[in-house]
């Protein structure tokens, strides 16, 4: 399985994503590749936000090696899933991949562990440190139930 995770700026939640999910595919000993990308550009380059990097210490997840890209149409052939943080970032999906756009490979991260509800992960950019630790919780219970629907 090769796996994305795509929010807007690719250094609060998506960044975050990556480093759950690398973690527990590894703990379930499975080969899968995971990476992460925004859709949005403004950050290429830098490394995750000091708050999703602190957070996901206190975790036990080193996240600080990442470094922020943009979300590119050629993924769809790189990736089996992809997974979107928010509505938001699907419509960018959607406009970036153009005639690559695969539907089947989209979806809401959050309806892996609240089924059809489409919610969003929220946007922590412009809040403190306790909206990095409740996105952490909900990125951390999501990716539990990818791991239980996607392993083999
Ligand atoms: P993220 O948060 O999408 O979770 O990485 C954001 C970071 C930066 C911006 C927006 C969202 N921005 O507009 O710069």
């Amino acid at each position: 399985m090769n796996i994305l995770m795509v929010c807007l700026g690719n250094i609060c939640r998506s960044p975050l994503a990556e480093g759950i999910l690398q973690e527990k595919a590894a703990s379930a000993g499975l080969n899968w590749y995971v990476d992460s990308a925004g859709t949005n550009g403004y950050h290429v380059g830098e490394a995750p936000h000091p708050l999703s990097q602190k957070v996901a210490l206190i975790n036990g997840i080193d996240i600080s090696a990442q470094r922020s890209r943009r979300f590119v149409a050629e993924d769809f052939d790189k990736f089996d899933k992809i997974y979107a943080m928010a509505e938001d970032v699907v419509s960018d999906i959607r406009r970036i991949a153009k005639n690559k756009f695969d539907k089947s490979k989209v979806e809401l991260l959050l309806n892996e562990l609240y089924p059809g509800k489409n919610m969003d992960v929220p946007d922590p950019w412009y809040g403190a440190e306790p909206g990095y630790h409740e996105v952490y919780s909900l990125i951390d219970k999501a990716c539990d139930m990818v791991v239980e629907r996607h392993k083999v």
